[in-house]
Protein backbone atom coordinates (compact mmCIF):
# COMPACT_ATOMS: atom_id res chain seq x y z
CA UNK A 1 0.00 0.00 0.00
CA UNK A 2 1.19 3.49 -0.83
CA UNK A 3 2.87 5.87 1.77
CA UNK A 4 1.79 9.68 1.18
CA UNK A 5 2.72 12.64 2.51
CA UNK A 6 0.37 15.44 2.98
CA UNK A 7 0.80 19.26 3.82
CA UNK A 8 -1.25 21.98 4.34
CA UNK A 9 -1.31 25.74 5.27
CA UNK A 10 -3.74 27.21 7.31
CA UNK A 11 -6.51 27.71 4.67
CA UNK A 12 -5.54 24.09 4.20
CA UNK A 13 -5.43 22.46 7.54
CA UNK A 14 -9.64 21.72 7.96
CA UNK A 15 -9.63 19.91 4.73
CA UNK A 16 -6.19 17.70 5.33
CA UNK A 17 -7.25 17.39 8.73
CA UNK A 18 -10.43 15.03 7.52
CA UNK A 19 -8.53 13.79 4.65
CA UNK A 20 -5.37 11.82 6.65
CA UNK A 21 -7.76 9.46 8.93
CA UNK A 22 -10.15 8.90 5.79
CA UNK A 23 -6.85 8.27 3.90
CA UNK A 24 -5.84 5.50 6.73
CA UNK A 25 -8.78 3.78 6.79
CA UNK A 26 -8.32 2.52 2.90
CA UNK A 27 -5.28 1.45 4.05
CA UNK A 28 -2.85 3.80 3.18
CA UNK A 29 -0.45 5.17 5.41
CA UNK A 30 -0.04 8.90 5.98
CA UNK A 31 2.89 11.12 6.67
CA UNK A 32 1.44 15.03 7.88
CA UNK A 33 4.27 17.79 6.90
CA UNK A 34 2.06 20.20 9.02
CA UNK A 35 0.89 22.30 9.24
CA UNK A 36 -1.13 21.62 12.56
CA UNK A 37 -3.83 24.31 13.19
CA UNK A 38 -5.94 27.22 11.51
CA UNK A 39 -2.99 29.70 12.79
CA UNK A 40 -1.66 31.78 9.62
CA UNK A 41 1.20 30.61 8.45
CA UNK A 42 3.33 30.55 4.72
CA UNK A 43 2.42 27.42 2.78
CA UNK A 44 6.48 26.96 1.93
CA UNK A 45 7.68 26.21 4.91
CA UNK A 46 5.48 22.98 4.48
CA UNK A 47 5.82 22.42 0.63
CA UNK A 48 9.53 21.77 0.82
CA UNK A 49 9.68 19.43 3.25
CA UNK A 50 6.94 17.35 1.12
CA UNK A 51 8.73 17.63 -2.19
CA UNK A 52 11.95 16.43 -0.61
CA UNK A 53 10.47 13.41 0.75
CA UNK A 54 8.93 12.66 -2.44
CA UNK A 55 11.48 13.38 -4.03
CA UNK A 56 13.86 11.14 -1.76
CA UNK A 57 11.79 8.36 -2.01
CA UNK A 58 10.68 8.57 1.87
CA UNK A 59 6.95 8.53 0.24
CA UNK A 60 5.82 7.56 -2.52
CA UNK A 61 3.33 10.73 -3.13
CA UNK A 62 2.11 13.79 -1.59
CA UNK A 63 -1.37 15.48 -1.70
CA UNK A 64 -0.92 19.67 -1.01
CA UNK A 65 -3.57 21.55 0.34
CA UNK A 66 -3.98 25.81 0.30
CA UNK A 67 -6.35 28.50 0.25
CA UNK A 68 -6.07 28.47 -4.21
CA UNK A 69 -3.37 25.84 -4.30
CA UNK A 70 -1.49 28.02 -6.22
CA UNK A 71 1.10 28.90 -3.62
CA UNK A 72 1.55 24.87 -2.72
CA UNK A 73 1.65 24.47 -6.61
CA UNK A 74 4.78 27.27 -7.41
CA UNK A 75 6.78 26.15 -4.75
CA UNK A 76 6.54 22.39 -5.36
CA UNK A 77 7.38 22.50 -8.73
CA UNK A 78 10.31 24.19 -8.14
CA UNK A 79 12.04 20.95 -7.43
CA UNK A 80 13.52 18.94 -10.44
CA UNK A 81 11.56 15.83 -9.11
CA UNK A 82 8.30 17.15 -8.50
CA UNK A 83 5.48 16.97 -11.12
CA UNK A 84 2.76 18.99 -8.98
CA UNK A 85 -0.73 18.96 -10.47
CA UNK A 86 -3.47 21.28 -9.74
CA UNK A 87 -7.25 19.74 -9.62
CA UNK A 88 -10.33 21.15 -8.78
CA UNK A 89 -12.51 18.78 -9.81
CA UNK A 90 -12.82 14.88 -10.65
CA UNK A 91 -12.31 15.17 -13.96
CA UNK A 92 -8.93 16.86 -13.84
CA UNK A 93 -8.01 14.90 -10.66
CA UNK A 94 -8.11 12.10 -12.95
CA UNK A 95 -6.82 13.62 -15.92
CA UNK A 96 -3.27 14.89 -14.13
CA UNK A 97 -2.49 11.57 -13.41
CA UNK A 98 -3.77 10.60 -16.56
CA UNK A 99 -1.38 12.62 -18.89
CA UNK A 100 0.52 14.62 -16.48
CA UNK A 101 1.65 11.71 -14.13
CA UNK A 102 1.65 14.22 -10.98
CA UNK A 103 3.41 12.83 -8.25
CA UNK A 104 1.98 15.45 -5.82
CA UNK A 105 -1.83 16.41 -6.03
CA UNK A 106 -2.82 20.13 -5.18
CA UNK A 107 -6.02 21.22 -4.06
CA UNK A 108 -7.36 24.74 -3.70
CA UNK A 109 -8.80 23.79 -0.15
CA UNK A 110 -10.84 27.20 -0.23
CA UNK A 111 -13.18 26.75 -3.50
CA UNK A 112 -14.13 22.97 -3.18
CA UNK A 113 -15.99 21.12 -0.55
CA UNK A 114 -14.55 18.26 2.13
CA UNK A 115 -16.76 15.70 -0.76
CA UNK A 116 -15.23 17.21 -3.67
CA UNK A 117 -11.73 16.65 -2.16
CA UNK A 118 -12.51 12.70 -1.48
CA UNK A 119 -13.53 12.48 -4.76
CA UNK A 120 -10.53 14.46 -6.34
CA UNK A 121 -8.08 12.39 -4.13
CA UNK A 122 -10.14 8.65 -4.81
CA UNK A 123 -9.68 9.52 -8.45
CA UNK A 124 -6.45 10.36 -8.55
CA UNK A 125 -4.76 7.74 -6.62
CA UNK A 126 -6.88 5.31 -8.64
CA UNK A 127 -5.86 6.59 -12.28
CA UNK A 128 -2.82 4.84 -13.96
CA UNK A 129 -0.10 6.87 -15.81
CA UNK A 130 -1.06 6.64 -19.39
CA UNK A 131 2.31 6.73 -20.79
CA UNK A 132 3.00 6.87 -24.97
CA UNK A 133 3.34 10.08 -26.03
CA UNK A 134 2.49 11.51 -22.33
CA UNK A 135 5.80 9.46 -21.36
CA UNK A 136 7.59 11.97 -23.61
CA UNK A 137 5.39 15.27 -22.96
CA UNK A 138 6.63 14.75 -19.03
CA UNK A 139 9.99 14.03 -19.77
CA UNK A 140 10.68 17.64 -21.07
CA UNK A 141 8.95 19.40 -18.54
CA UNK A 142 12.72 19.83 -16.48
CA UNK A 143 14.95 22.84 -17.07
CA UNK A 144 18.36 21.47 -18.34
C1 LIG B 1 -3.66 32.09 2.56
O1 LIG B 1 -4.42 33.21 2.86
C2 LIG B 1 -3.55 31.93 1.07
O2 LIG B 1 -2.83 32.96 0.50
C3 LIG B 1 -2.91 30.61 0.74
O3 LIG B 1 -3.64 29.57 1.34
C4 LIG B 1 -2.85 30.23 -0.71
O4 LIG B 1 -4.09 30.44 -1.34
C5 LIG B 1 -1.75 30.83 -1.48
O5 LIG B 1 -1.53 30.54 -2.65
Amino acid sequence: MLTIGICGDHAGFPCKARLIPWLESKGFKVVDFGTDSEVSMDYADVAHPLALAVEQGQVDCGIALCGTGNGMAMTLNKHQGIRAGLAWNSEIGRLVKAHNNANILVLPARFISYRMAQNIVRTWLETPFEGGRHLRRIGKIPCA
